[in-house]
């Protein structure tokens, strides 16, 4: 028997200001995407900005259901709204905002489990990794070099064949 260790490292970035312009405008229009989320249940909008490497940037936000499990997220509206359009294009970014009706969300917001294997069989499948930045409405943003680093001993295709 042994014990293994994995480590990781994130970026903290204090406020939007500390990215690079482009950065801050794809955040920009993850708040647009995320303002017209339609979350009537929870009252916790979530938009996602994705920068494809055909310069291409694709929005999603979450979108909720009477039936609640028949809402989905804005990170995987907006990786099936990428796969869909441009099956061939890399993810190159994710950009995640949320915010709620019923407080102020300060702190970043990192994109669930579901989510994050979404996100996984791209990045696998393209064999370059994902940055995924993530806040709140305000505050500080963490910055994910890889999606390996938010879903360590991830399952995947190689457990099938
Ligand atoms: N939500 C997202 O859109 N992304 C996440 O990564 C976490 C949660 C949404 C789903 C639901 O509409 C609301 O936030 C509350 O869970």
């Amino acid at each position: 028997m042994k014990e293994i260790k994995l480590s990781t490292s994130f970026t903290v970035f204090d406020d939007l200001n500390e990215l690079s312009k482009n950065d801050k405008a794809l955040f920009l229009e993850a708040q647009t995407a995320r303002d017209n989320a339609y979350a009537p249940y929870s009252n916790f909008q979530v938009g996602a900005a994705l920068l494809l490497d055909n310069n291409k940037i694709i929005l999603g936000n979450n979108q909720e259901n009477a039936a609640y499990p028949s809402g989905m997220c804005a990170e995987r509206v907006a990786i099936w709204n990428a796969s869909s359009q441009y099956p061939k294009s890399k993810i190159l970014k994710i950009f995640i905002t949320a915010k709620s009706n019923l407080k102020k969300v300060t702190e970043p917001v990192s994109p669930c489990g579901s989510c994050r294997q979404t996100i996984a069989e791209y990045e696998l499948n393209q064999d370059t990794n994902i940055e995924i930045f993530f806040m709140g409405e305000i505050g500080k943003i963490i910055k994910s070099n890889s999606l390996k680093d938010l879903l360590p001993l991830v399952f995947d295709k190689k457990f099938l064949k």
